[in-house]
């Protein structure tokens, strides 16, 4: 019998922003997205101004109000710019979306077939954490992207930039819960969507004098979708997990990783792109052989772009996190290499924490 909540991947994650049309263009220029494809008023689809972003399997989707009254304009009063849905392809939507219901899910869009030029799409969806969707999406007969999208073209012209094309996919999708809410979140996706607990590091591994956190990876698709959960955990001073909580105005997205097999020249082309990322202390650098041990990138390399490396029985990884991409300190981007690991960089938390606690203190949030 087939798995009905069976999951190819990641299908796009979907971002609520103020002003769409200038959010596109920063995740063009910064990160190097192409601006695909479009709708809008223009394209008769009143609800709101969607752009689609990709980068090789990379979709992002960013959608923002046309009308004060509308459901967008309410939740990015509320949450500031967020991701809103992280959508999940499937094979078979209405199995998925009938058994996670019946398995305690609250639907929030019932199963949907649309026809089109582009073939038959499956589209439904379900409620997660905080005002956070997961669409479900059917798309094996289905040759667009979503319903009403017009090439990006037809209305506005592609800003001029240099090629970026090392961000390849989706590797995890971060949430921010809140206190006392992670094993209610960790419960929702082993029982109602089938996942499994990934790997589990307690607050004593990742905890510093001023932030702690708790944080338990949820795993489905056989891997492909990895969904780490964080909840805030007491310190001497207020946790990062908080002040998103504050600022996000409840639970959310805390950042989006993109792997890549070419970390050091996307990081330095990032950097030249004006993307600012969190910065740890030159002596990181001293103690990182001794740490990690033999790797093949080139230590003065790495510490020249400020990347960051751990290791554990499977293999080593390298990443880095972006600063907050707006105004509130709530989502941020990671950029991740993996060499043989399959976990999130535990012996970085310390270094970063230390990095971050820093920002916070600057914005009087400690
Ligand atoms: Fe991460």
């Amino acid at each position: 019998m087939k798995d009905p909540l069976a999951i190819e991947g990641f299908d796009y994650v979907r971002f609520y922003a103020e002003n769409g049309r200038q959010s596109a263009l920063f995740f063009a220029s910064a990160f190097g997205f192409k601006i695909e494809s479009y709708r809008g008023p223009e394209t008769k689809h009143f609800e709101s101004a969607d752009y689609l972003l990709t980068q090789n399997k990379i979709r992002l989707l960013i959608s923002a109000p046309i009308r004060s009254t509308s459901e967008i304009a309410k939740l990015v009063f509320t949450h500031g710019m967020t991701a809103s849905d992280v959508a999940f392809r499937v094979p078979d939507c209405e199995a998925f979306f009938n058994e996670a219901v019946k398995r305690g899910a609250k639907p929030d869009k019932s199963p949907q077939t649309t026809e089109d030029q582009f073939g038959t799409l499956k589209t439904a969806s379900i409620k997660a954490y905080g005002d956070v969707i997961h669409s479900i999406i059917e798309r094996s007969n289905y040759k667009g992207f979503l319903p009403g999208f017009v090439p990006y073209e037809t209305f506005f012209s592609h800003p001029k930039q240099s090629e970026l094309s090392g961000l390849k996919v989706i590797d995890h999708v971060v949430a921010n819960v809140e206190l006392g809410k992670m094993n209610h979140w960790v419960k929702f996706y082993e029982e109602v969507l089938g996942f499994s607990q990934f790997q589990h590091f307690s607050d004593n591994d990742i905890s510093t004098e001023y932030s702690a956190l708790m944080s338990k990876v949820m795993s489905g698709g056989n891997g492909k979708i990895k969904l780490p959960i964080n909840e805030p955990a007491e310190g001497k001073r207020k946790s990062q997990i908080e002040e998103y909580l504050e600022f996000h105005n409840g639970p959310g997205v805390q950042h989006l990783a993109f792997a890549t097999n070419n970390i050091i020249d996307v990081i330095r082309s990032l950097r030249e792109r004006g993307v600012t990322f969190l910065s740890v202390p030159k002596t990181y650098y001293d103690e990182l052989p001794s740490r990690v041990g033999s790797i093949k990138q080139e230590l003065k390399e790495l510490a020249e772009l400020g990347i960051l490396v751990d290791r554990d029985d499977d293999g080593y990884l390298l990443q880095l996190f972006t600063k907050p991409l707006h105004d509130r300190p709530t989502f941020f981007f990671e950029i991740i290499q993996r060499e043989g690991s399959q976990g999130f960089g535990v012996g970085n938390f310390k270094a970063l924490f230390e990095a971050i606690e820093r920002d916070q203190a600057l914005r009087g949030n400690l």
